[in-house]
């Protein structure tokens, strides 16, 4: 039976990808899209998710705009990585599929206590839709198969020394999300650092030819240049696509239980996700450790050729 999936993301480059991904595989009954401000402004995030669905023949697909700004926080952007348009390097058609109402957060909330089975969340961005979700209707939890998380950093952050990015825009949605109890499973800046994409990559996903594969590859040579710069890398770590890939191959992956708490105090580590792999406590997520980065590579372009005009 297709997986029940709604996917949270701020698209963004990565999260595009992760799209793409995942609108190819009939392994899920992808029940919406919902969108949060921060790779771009909500505006933006919600356009890009429409264009994406556009683009991969898909306009049946509903999505939602949720929340235009963090729990907190004023919101912090990443034009620098992603362009002003959030999903620059790809010139896509404005989009004709509309936005659906309601607000992304009582779309989650409606679909997570009606659900005649379990529905599984990946979270691309940050948490802000998810936790206000969890905490107008704590219910929701019931329904909640798995939530899988792509953010956080057991190691160095993104953004500071301390966080990556979804976790530093909204570290209290994200605190929110790690106390409630939900099934966690985390992907950070550890593993998504181990799954490159080198110039012989990006030339595989372009050499498929199809007009998905020439906009991810156009969108993914943009992207890469942040990254690969700052880190001195071979290639740009494609984040979200991670979330999709262990949804459809967990295989690829390794984890370990963990106890996660998030740091919302301190300026110097605000975002910062501590991550215990000896908890005295309970542990609240899987924390993934590794990734097999060419099986990865792998699933994407086997997806991506499924995109065949
Ligand atoms: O730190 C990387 C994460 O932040 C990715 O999800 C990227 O799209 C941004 O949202
Ligand atoms: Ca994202």
């Amino acid at each position: 039976m297709p997986l029940p999936l709604i996917i949270d993301c701020d698209p963004g480059v990565d999260d595009a990808i992760a799209l793409l991904m995942a609108l190819a595989s009939p392994e899920f009954d992808l029940l919406g899209i919902t969108t949060v401000a921060g790779n771009v402004p909500l505006a933006l995030t919600a356009k890009n998710a429409r264009k994406i669905c556009q683009l991969a023949g898909r306009t049946e697909i509903d999505i939602y705009a949720g929340c235009p700004r963090p729990l907190l926080r004023p919101l912090v952007t990443a034009e620098q990585v992603h362009g002003s348009s959030g999903l620059e390097g790809a010139d896509l058609p404005e989009p004709t599929v509309p936005l659906r109402s309601p607000h992304a957060v009582s779309f989650l909330i409606e679909q997570l206590t009606t659900a005649q089975q379990p529905i599984t969340l990946a979270a691309l961005g940050p948490l802000t839709n998810i936790a206000v979700a969890l905490i107008q209707q704590p219910q929701i939890l019931q329904n909640l198969q798995e939530l899988v998380i792509m953010g956080g950093a057991i190691a160095q952050g993104n953004v500071t020394a301390s966080a990556e990015f979804n976790f530093y825009v909204d570290p209290h949605a994200a605190r929110v999300v790690f106390e409630s109890g939900a099934k966690l499973t985390l992907i950070s800046l550890d593993v998504t650092h181990q799954a490159l994409t080198t110039p012989e990559r990006l030339a595989n996903i372009r050499a498929i030819g199809s007009p998905v594969s020439k906009a991810a590859a156009d969108l993914l040579a943009y992207y890469g240049v942040t990254d690969a710069v700052k880190y001195g890398l071979p290639g740009a770590p494609l984040h979200d696509p991670c979330v999709i890939a262990y949804l459809l191959q967990p295989n690829l992956f390794t984890a370990e239980a963990a106890a996660v708490v998030i740091e919302t105090q301190s300026e110097l580590t605000l975002g910062r996700s501590v991550v215990n792999f000896q908890p005295v406590g309970a542990a609240n997520a899987r924390v993934m450790r590794t990734i097999r980065s060419a099986g990865f590579y792998q699933l994407l372009i086997e997806r991506l050729e499924r995109y065949v005009s």
